[in-house]
């Protein structure tokens, strides 16, 4: 029997761009707006319907995370810690997490990015329907030369994909966010160490690519992927989240309320997580859900 996907966050890494924030607390711990960026990237995985993540992080944070988000029980999932001893790159976080696949497929997304949009379910669906190879998401960006940067034929096939070029052939970078097959850990261990010094995740999907297993998906410009490893770009991310909430009144990545949408966890669990958030609004937030779900389940 196919196995069902598994989760792995990336939240190691030093965070040198956000220093002195980071130089006493790990970056996914920090605020986007009014909840920890981890928040987000578990959404992320919770609305495709993940239920069994492995968090990545850097081995002095390891507790921070944990009192923070326990086995994930709480939220009808479950959580587990690797930790990692140097930003060795983002395919070492795939070879640590060998045991917990256990040959699951996975789906890989960065601790730092945040995804939001109408179609971002139809995204996560067609990258979680495919049993093998590879997906990978392509973005437009302004800046591309910072990125992985794809080149696609007129059909959309994937020409190539190169890490961080000086002179970049298009501007679609590859999102933080990566459905892999089984064969991942396999195919990880055999990425060799890049000039920079990393195991990096271009690599990993070059192999893909050569295979011809690399399937790329646009997500178009009525999405949001936003990362947050900057002074401005943590800033401006926590600004969209603040104008989208106060606007709707519904909050973006709320893995209470995602919990209790997919029915993980039920009405008398959702008012007890409610209870010790109330004096920040958090809590009335996850209590107004149930009193207004008759009308809201129409538009959500
Ligand atoms: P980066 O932003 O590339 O690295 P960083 O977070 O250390 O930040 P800086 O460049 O400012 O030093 O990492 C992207 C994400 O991947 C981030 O969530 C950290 C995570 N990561 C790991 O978990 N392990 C790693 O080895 C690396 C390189 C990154």
């Amino acid at each position: 029997m196919m196995k069902s996907r598994k989760g792995i966050i990336l939240a190691g890494g030093n965070g040198t761009r956000l220093a002195p924030l980071t130089n006493a607390i790990s970056k996914q711990l920090m605020p986007i707006y009014d909840k920890p960026m981890i928040y987000y990237p578990i959404c992320t995985l919770m609305l495709a319907g993940i239920k069994e993540i492995n968090l990545v992080v850097s081995y002095d944070y390891l507790d921070f995370f944990r009192k923070l988000l326990g086995d994930g029980s709480k939220w009808g999932i479950k959580i587990f810690y690797t930790k990692q001893f140097a930003p060795n790159g983002l395919t070492e976080g795939i070879i640590l997490s060998e045991e917990f696949l256990d040959c699951a497929p996975a789906a890989l997304i960065l601790g730092d990015n945040l995804f939001h949009g109408s179609s971002l379910m139809k995204h996560l669906n067609s990258g979680n329907s495919r049993i093998n190879g590879a997906t990978i998401f392509a973005y437009r960006v302004k800046d591309p030369q910072n990125y992985g940067v794809i080149d696609f034929d007129n059909e959309g096939k994937v020409l190539s994909i190169q890490e961080k070029p000086k002179l970049p052939k298009t501007n679609y970078a590859a999102t933080g966010l990566y459905f892999y097959d089984k064969n991942v850990v396999e195919k990880a261990k055999s990425v060799k160490i890049s000039q920079n010094g990393e195991l990096e995740i271009t690599s990993l999907n070059q192999i893909y690519l050569e295979e011809n297993a690399l399937n790329v998906e646009l997500m178009g410009r009525g999405m949001a992927w936003l990362d947050t490893g900057t002074h401005d770009s943590l800033h401006k991310a926590s600004s969209f989240i603040r104008t989208l909430e106060d606007r709707q009144g519904l909050k973006v990545s709320c893995p209470e309320e995602i919990a209790w949408r997919k029915k993980w966890i039920n009405d008398d669990q959702l008012r007890e997580l409610a209870k010790p958030l109330m004096k920040s609004g958090y809590g009335n937030y996850l209590l107004n859900l149930i009193k207004n779900q008759s009308i809201d389940n129409l538009f959500i």
